[in-house]
């Protein structure tokens, strides 16, 4: 408390009690360095975005209240040097910062997604648990995480410190004793690293460190299980964590769904995502080391991979590598499990046609589809806004060219979208 009162003089506190928000100013930048982890959301007035995300980091704020974690806000138009210290190139930006160091959040922008964000980089990159209540309470919570058993020394140990505090805006990785973890791990040698998801436990095979090798063979052996481990078996893909899944530099392939805004998906659809699933878990030991499945809730993602608009639901493999993408050719309802197998297997042997890719003229009409529909759909979503924008000075017309033309597509703006199929129905 003593924090805010500090702070009352140098900001004003927006309906206190209410949303537990600070809203700073550039003095920040003079006090930042001694008031403890701050997580601080970058906004401009004028963006739509931010304004749905405000109600949601209220209920962040609320969240964490009672945490060692400060929550504030800045209005980059009236502190703009705040933006310029903390590099924001886009709106709404979510960073921690602690001290000399930010980071910042790419994931969903969910209440949940944010918060554990927040909590995951408020301590070190490896938490300790100390009772075996918690551990059970983590395992119960279905939450995916990683766990080491054993001394805290040695290679596996220096590896996976290494690991964690790279991924830890991702994941949650923790450590415990054998006294504490025993009831709760079927790994068969210590020290052990496994990961829990899906109600299962996989542990990490060392058949490295038991032949001697060098500690920058283990370490990056380590981060590669860590990497390739942290999704799900059959993952949800976002615009917020898709590159992240990349970064497994596996085949990734999803089925592709619509969802409405209550996350709800028609009977047809869902029946079309819960078989391709039940083929994934059941054949997981076959495709896991080549292959990352998952599904796609929103279409507009997809189909800016295909770059094409794909009637639904269909199954679209991305090569993570190349960005070349695979569509089969069969009907949805033909997708058995052999016809998957045989599909996956011409991908894996390179005889299945390609699409797409990296190249020049494909990334030039990726934009170009890209731009048509953001526009497109932006002018159906409000044209007097859209009217608006592009009357508006030249300064802010390179802005909007740019976040069209130059964002990268898994971060293109999709409520836009949402709207228009709203406006279809
Ligand atoms: C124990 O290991 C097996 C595989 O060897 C695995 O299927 C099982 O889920 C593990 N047990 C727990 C509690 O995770
Ligand atoms: C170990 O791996 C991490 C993560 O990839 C890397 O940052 C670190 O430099 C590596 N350390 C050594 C000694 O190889
Ligand atoms: C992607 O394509 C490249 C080039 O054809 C290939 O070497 C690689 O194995 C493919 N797979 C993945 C998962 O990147
Ligand atoms: C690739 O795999 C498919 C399916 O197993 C097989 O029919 C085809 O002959 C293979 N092609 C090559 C070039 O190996």
């Amino acid at each position: 408390m003593v924090l805010v009162l500090f702070f009352l003089p140098l900001a004003f506190v927006l309906s206190a009690e209410a949303s537990r928000v600070l809203e700073l100013s550039d003095k920040f930048l003079e006090i930042r360095k001694d008031s403890g982890h701050w997580l601080v959301m970058f906004y401009a007035p004028w963006c739509g975005h931010c304004k749905r995300l405000e109600p949601v980091y209220a209920h962040v704020a609320q969240a964490l209240y009672r945490t060692s974690i400060n929550v504030g806000k800045v209005d980059c138009t009236r502190f703009s040097s705040l933006a310029t210290e903390f590099s924001v190139r886009s709106f709404p930006t979510i960073k921690y910062i602690r001290d000399t160091e930010h980071q910042t959040f790419t994931g969903d922008r969910t209440k949940e997604e944010i918060v554990s964000f927040a909590l995951r980089m408020a301590g070190p990159p490896i938490q300790d648990i100390k009772q075996s209540e918690k551990l059970q309470s983590l395992i119960m919570s279905n939450q995916l995480f990683f766990l080491y058993i054993g001394e805290k020394e040695g290679s596996l140990w220096d590896s996976y410190y290494y690991g964690a505090s790279k991924l830890q805006p991702y994941s949650f990785f923790y450590a415990a004793n054998v006294g504490v973890a025993k009831l709760y791990s079927n790994a068969s040698q210590l020290p052990s690293l496994s990961v829990y998801k899906e109600g299962k436990q996989y542990t990490y095979i060392d058949t490295i460190i038991e032949s001697q090798a060098d500690f920058a063979t283990i370490n990056e052996s380590v981060y590669k299980w860590l990497n390739e481990e942290r999704f799900e078996t059959f993952q949800k893909v976002t615009r917020g964590n898709i590159n992240q899944i990349l970064q497994t530099k596996k085949y990734i392939v999803m089925a592709v769904v619509e969802e409405n805004k209550l996350f709800q998906i028609s009977k047809e659809m869902e029946e079309f995502r819960d078989r391709i699933k039940a083929i994934t878990l059941k054949k997981r030991d076959k495709y896991h080391k080549h292959f990352q499945f998952g599904w796609i809730g929103s279409p507009e993602l997809a189909n800016s991979i295909a770059m094409s608009v794909l009637p639904l639901p269909y199954l679209l493999v991305l090569n993570s590598t190349t960005n070349h993408h695979y569509i089969p050719e069969d009907e949805p309802s033909q997708l058995t499990e052999e016809a998957i197998d045989l599909f996956l297997e011409q991908i894996f042997n390179q005889s299945a046609p390609a699409y797409g890719g990296n190249s020049l003229p494909v990334n030039l009409y990726r934009t170009y589809f890209e731009a048509r529909t953001t526009l497109g759909e932006m002018w159906w979503g409000n044209p007097v806004l859209t009217t608006l924008l592009f009357g508006l000075p030249l300064g802010f017309l390179s802005l909007i060219i740019y976040s069209v033309c130059c964002a990268d597509i898994m971060d293109a703006e999709e409520e836009e979208e949402q709207l228009l199929h709203k406006k279809e129905e």
